[in-house]
């Protein structure tokens, strides 16, 4: 298989294997060697590999891969709900739904598919979810692998209702350890009932549990691996809030699929809609798009221009 992006049918190249517990699992790869893993049970991206079979993103050693619960680790979708609010389970239902491959959905814009390895999937409701939550949804999810190994997700929720709903969000992602680009905004912090807060530090830094929503976020932030010099940007649209999450001690031991040391080596950083939550039209789409790429600390801090518009 040559580089040719353009002749290359990257949908074809796309494997489908069965992950350990029966979920059928998309393996997205580049040409260079990223590669990145997306299971049907919840439309969740589970691994993201850069071109020397690094793994990117943070699994739990507890990890339980069965349904019904999201796998703690990668990528799971909160959808229709951020958080535990109401009658809706914790985060929403789409992160423990299983999806289907759509071969042919409505088209997005080239960028999004030229010289991309990406698979698209679609969640609609079943009449169990339509009980607890009653409107009807087309939510599409396309994964793509770019060819220098970044990472991108879109969302596009559709209502296909007779009535108008309302939903709130997040892209659960688990990474590492400090983040910048978030200093001086407000944030809600969950441990405090939604408090309203204002950051006050130059860069986020943190030694305790951490639950936090910051508000109006710029569009690109930068979460920096000391020990391994290496940042992980992320770009985000049509997603203006950032929830940012450690269990730390405590929280870890209490969670059954979470190791006790393991606050050590993660960071959640989301990609969310909370504050002002979307409501859609009968009709009406929304789309929510996040980027991930991971370059050299180095050549964060000289060349990159977190405040300038990615897409
Ligand atoms: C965070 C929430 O975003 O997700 C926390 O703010 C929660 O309160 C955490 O503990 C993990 O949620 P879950 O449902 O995946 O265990």
């Amino acid at each position: 298989m040559g580089h040719s992006a353009a002749v290359w049918d990257y949908r074809a190249a796309n494997e489908v294997t069965t992950d350990w517990s029966g979920n059928p699992q998309v393996v997205l790869r580049s040409p260079q060697g990223a590669s990145a893993k997306i299971s049907l049970h919840g439309g969740q991206v589970m691994s993201w590999k850069n071109e020397q079979g690094e793994e990117l993103l943070f699994t739990s050693s507890k990890a339980i891969f069965k349904p019904p619960k999201a796998m703690r680790g990668g990528i799971p979708i909160c959808f229709p709900q951020f958080g535990n609010r109401g009658s809706l389970e914790q985060h929403g239902f789409a992160r423990n739904k299983v999806w289907t491959i759509e071969e042919n959905p409505p088209p997005l814009p080239p960028n999004d598919s030229n010289g991309k390895s990406f698979v698209d999937l679609i969640l609609k409701p079943s009449s169990e979810d339509l009980k607890g939550w009653p409107h009807s949804f087309e939510y599409r999810l396309r994964v793509a692998l770019g060819t220098d190994g970044r990472l991108s997700l879109i969302s596009r929720i559709r209502n296909v209702n007779g009535k108008p709903f309302t939903f709130s969000f997040a892209y659960h992602t688990y990474i590492e350890v400090r983040i910048e680009g978030l200093e001086t905004l407000d944030y809600f912090d969950n441990l405090f009932q939604r408090e309203r807060c204002t950051e006050q530090g130059d860069a986020l830094t943190f030694e305790s549990e951490v639950d936090r929503v910051y508000l109006s976020c710029p569009n690109a932030i930068a979460v920096i691996d000391h020990g391994k010099k290496r940042t992980f940007v992320i770009r985000k649209e049509g997603l203006p809030d950032v929830v940012v999450w450690n269990p730390w001690d405590k929280k870890s031991k209490a969670m059954l699929d979470f190791g006790d040391e393991e606050y050590k080596q993660m960071l959640c950083v989301d990609g969310a809609v909370v504050e002002n939550p979307i409501t859609l039209k009968p009709g009406e789409e929304w789309m929510g798009r996040l980027e991930l790429l991971v370059v050299p600390s180095s050549f964060c801090s000289d060349h990159l221009d977190l405040h300038r518009a990615y897409f």
